[in-house]
């Protein structure tokens, strides 16, 4: 059955309200195609968000495919306190999808103390009030970064984390180590932890989608910007690494495919289904591309061109990575769906969009 079908036969059968589940960081671009696949999967959604890295705007785009305004409150998961307070108003909150980070590798080097603050606080703090307010499961964003250069591909679940190569990345790996040892030391706790490989694209209706402040560090948004015209042209970070085409692979997953997973594992949690207290996934298609297949591909499905030149190697880059995610499939009867195709189409539409309401409303990106 649906998971959308079963919340609403539980809820029919047990006569009680919609599970509650707090979003850290809901308003943000995995938060945000996450909230509206909880919606539409039956939950009651609690947001909170500093809007450090989004924007409030995001909630209408969610109103509107969802039908429903999810609760928002501007608060900054690293205060406690305001925390603890936001909690004891909404009662009964039984599970947390714990995104709020900060997430840009290059700022991370240089600003170091900001990441552990923001990254490893803030998810003390969620561990702690679970506890104190009785939350039985935390699903937990993760990253491929914690595998570093693989030394298997694709790589699954068991291969060893690398040493990080950035503070972003080792606040990664310090949290999947907090959570692990806190879920170790209580019986009453649960988690999952979701290592994300790339997530590109935008929610079809185009409503929501990947909104960076300022210049984008990611490929996706710089490619849908040089295509608009926003940026002057895109550059491809070496052509020189050992593949057959010289640029680096990822394995980039529809944003909405990897919110749905996040709706599965909270049912998990919930329903005890697993006889684990901390489980693992990778969330990956299970197929690599380079920087240039991806270019070709978006050229060709949006008809548009995209300028770029081909620079040195970015510091800190994996030559390739892509994910096994068989466990992931098995396991949580989970698989990414969407093709690479519709996924850069929906980039687009999402770009394009978002130019027409700067046009309208008189700004512009820069
Ligand atoms: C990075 C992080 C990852 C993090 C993710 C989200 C590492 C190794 N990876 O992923 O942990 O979760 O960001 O922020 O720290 N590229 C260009 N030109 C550009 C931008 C990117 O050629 O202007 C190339 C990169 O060299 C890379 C690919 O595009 O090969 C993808 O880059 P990006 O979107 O930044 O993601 P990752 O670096 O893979």
């Amino acid at each position: 059955m649906e998971i959308k079908n079963k919340i609403k036969q539980l809820l029919k059968d047990k006569k009680t309200a919609a599970p509650r589940i707090l979003v850290t960081g809901g308003t943000g671009y995995i938060g945000s195609h996450t909230v509206v696949e909880l919606q539409q999967a039956g939950f009651e959604v609690f947001i909170v968000d500093n809007l450090s890295n989004s924007n409030i705007e995001v909630l209408n785009g969610i109103e509107k495919i969802t039908g429903k305004m999810p609760v928002f409150e501007n608060i900054d998961c690293t205060d406690y306190v305001t925390m603890d307070r936001f909690l004891s108003k909404h009662e009964g909150i039984q599970a947390i999808i714990h995104f709020a980070a900060s997430k840009a590798v290059g700022e991370s080097v240089e600003k170091p103390l900001l990441y552990y603050r923001n990254n490893v606080v803030s998810l003390i703090n969620q561990l702690e009030l679970m506890k104190v307010h009785k939350i039985k499961g935390i699903v937990f964003s993760s990253s491929c970064t914690v595998y570093g250069q693989p030394d298997v591909l694709p790589v699954d679940e068991t291969a060893p984390r690398k040493t990080a190569l950035s503070p972003y990345g080792n606040t990664k790996q310090i949290c999947e180590d907090i959570i692990t040892d806190t879920i170790r030391s209580s019986s009453e706790l649960k988690s999952i932890i979701l290592r994300y490989f790339n997530p590109i694209g935008a929610h079809p209706s185009a409503e929501i989608g990947e909104l960076p402040n300022g210049v984008p560090n990611n490929l996706i948004p710089f490619v849908t910007q040089t295509a608009a015209g926003i940026r002057e042209m895109l550059s491809v970070f070496g052509d020189d690494y050992n593949t057959p085409d010289g640029t680096c692979i990822r394995d980039y997953i529809n944003v909405v495919d990897l919110a749905k997973a996040h709706v599965i594992s909270v049912q998990r949690l919930l329903e005890d289904k697993s006889s684990e207290n901390i489980e693992i996934f990778n969330l990956g298609t299970g197929r690599g591309l380079s920087v240039k297949e991806i270019l070709t591909t978006f050229e060709k499905v949006n008809k548009v061109k995209v300028p770029h030149k081909i620079v040195p190697r970015r510091e800190g880059d994996i030559e390739q990575v892509w994910a096994n995610p068989t466990y992931a499939n098995n396991v949580l009867g989970w698989e990414a769906k969407e093709t690479v195709e519709d996924t850069l189409k929906s980039a687009w539409k999402w770009q394009k969009k978002l130019m027409k309401k700067q046009k309208n409303e008189g700004s512009c990106l820069s």
